[in-house]
């Protein structure tokens, strides 16, 4: 049917029809079955028209869409560092879209430049940069690599203009960091060889010494420090590698860069409660830190932060005149992006702090921390299930007796019960349990443990059963 109306009027209407829609389907079925991809190919009408259709046909297919969609928005959703929805965040990025400016430049962006500005400033005093630059980025691992690229400029200064020669530039990070490091590194063309993982203790920190002697072996052997990356919040088991001892040691070897991926962890700057997980990062060159994670806002939002103004633009500016033309650097964003056209991450942000106000967004870290010890407490309670580690942080990490992690992860998700992952701790695959979605509470959480042991008894009841066959064939 078509609808003689304002178009922008039918989006609007065809906007809410499919959010309302889907909030009633995320009700009704948390946990959308998934469905293989031939089946999907075969009941959506994904090819593309010759003909252009009409706003409420692309609105109709949009809708059948969304209905096959996974819910990462429902309190069923557990599985990585994402989920749920926060209204205020859904307005900033709904009218950011629609606004449709590019980042970089105030010519194009304006006032919406000064948003990201006031969000870099806030973030970077948050975690003790007194001025920090800073820009938006699409995501952590975004935010890493451009971290990276400004360590390497800082340790090969001539590199830029004259490409790789001389000592190998190396960079270390612990082993249980998201491989995001490994893949900045090879973009950068440093070598994955020259990424060194450093050991961890039996809590996934990096440890201090380990990480001397590394630098040691390497000064020996010929070889450049570059970088070293600490990791805030690692994304298994949600460690905080120790900022202050490891910016020692980067004291220690004439200032090596270190570069801190609070992707995950850098939110508890948030909560004064957890704030001191983050002790030393004053002293980094560097950080990630994303607020589409613990934050809540909607994909993608992530910052990198940097201490001292103007190594941003040092690496990143390359003075095209045809889109720079005045209003000076800093308020032009993408003299210090790696992007040129760039779509407006801040605004969901600043929306989404507009409503919650330091006190709400304090409140949120605090209450997802205080979920993960529930979770904890209730893996201690039920028989059958072990904590392999004490949570850090948002993860908690557990194995069930009897049964695979993998197998029951799958099976929660194909009967529509609950989406959790899996993570290899100690070589083995356990249920790795994550709590930053805040649409999960009390009732979701006794939920999922009820819904995972009964399957797991179920589980445990057909390889019995399984066993007792093969036992039968053998005699
Ligand atoms: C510690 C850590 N760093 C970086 C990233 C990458 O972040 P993004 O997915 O925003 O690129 C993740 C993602 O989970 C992470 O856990």
């Amino acid at each position: 049917m078509a609808l003689d109306i304002d178009p922008l009027k039918h989006v609007a209407d065809l906007f809410t029809r499919i959010l309302l829609e889907r909030q009633a389907q995320e009700a009704r079925q948390p946990v959308v079955p998934p469905s293989d991809p031939g089946t999907l190919r075969e009941i959506l009408d994904l090819e593309l028209p010759d003909k252009g259709l009409d706003l409420e046909t692309v609105g109709q297919r949009l809708h059948e869409l969304v209905r096959h969609t996974p819910t990462t928005a429902s309190g069923s959703f557990f599985n990585q560092l994402f989920g749920g929805r926060e209204p205020a965040s859904l307005l900033g990025e709904t009218v950011a879209a629609a606004l449709n400016n590019s980042m970089f430049t105030y010519k194009v962006a304006g006032a919406q430049v000064l948003v990201e500005l006031e969000l870099i400033k806030e973030m970077g005093l948050r975690v003790g940069f007194e001025d920090a630059d800073g820009v938006f980025t699409p995501g952590g691992s975004l935010s890493n690599l451009t971290g990276m690229l400004l360590a390497r400029d800082r340790a090969r200064p001539r590199l830029r203009a004259e490409g790789f020669s001389g000592p190998r530039l190396r960079v270390y990070s612990s082993s249980d960091c998201h491989y995001s490091v490994a893949k900045a590194v090879s973009v950068l063309g440093l070598g994955i060889d020259n990424l060194v993982y450093v050991d961890v203790d039996d809590r996934g920190r990096m440890d201090p010494a380990a990480l001397d002697r590394a630098i040691r072996a390497d000064l020996l052997a010929g070889h450049q420090p570059m970088m070293v990356n600490a990791t805030a919040g690692t994304t298994v088991l949600g460690a905080f590698d120790p900022l202050d001892e490891l910016a020692d040691v980067c004291d220690e070897h004439g200032g090596v860069w270190l570069h801190v991926d609070g992707a995950f962890g850098g939110s508890v700057a948030l909560d004064p409660a957890q704030a001191h997980l983050l002790s030393g990062c004053h002293r980094a060159d560097s950080m990630a830190w994303d607020a589409h994670k613990v934050m809540g806002a909607q994909l993608c939002c992530s910052v990198v932060l940097v201490r001292e103004r103007g190594l941003l633009a040092g690496s990143l500016d390359e003075n095209a005149s045809y889109l720079f033309q005045g209003d000076g650097q800093e308020l032009n964003p993408g003299t210090r992006s790696l992007q040129c056209g760039r779509r407006n991450d801040a605004l969901k942000l600043w929306t989404l702090w507009q409503n919650l106000g330091n006190e709400g967004l304090a409140r949120r870290v605090a209450r997802l921390r205080g979920l993960a010890t529930r979770a904890a407490e209730l893996v201690r309670e039920a028989p059958g299930l072990e904590l392999v580690r004490e949570p850090e942080f948002l993860n908690v990490c557990f194995a069930v007796e009897g049964v695979s992690a993998v197998a029951l992860c799958a099976e929660l998700t194909d009967r529509g019960l609950a989406m959790v992952g899996y993570a290899l701790v100690d070589d083995e695959p356990v249920v790795r349990l994550t709590l930053v979605n805040a649409q999960v509470g009390d009732d979701e959480l006794r939920f999922l443990f009820e819904s995972l042991c009964e399957v797991a008894d179920e589980l445990r009841e057909v390889d019995v059963a399984v066993d007792a066959s093969v036992e039968l064939a053998a005699t």
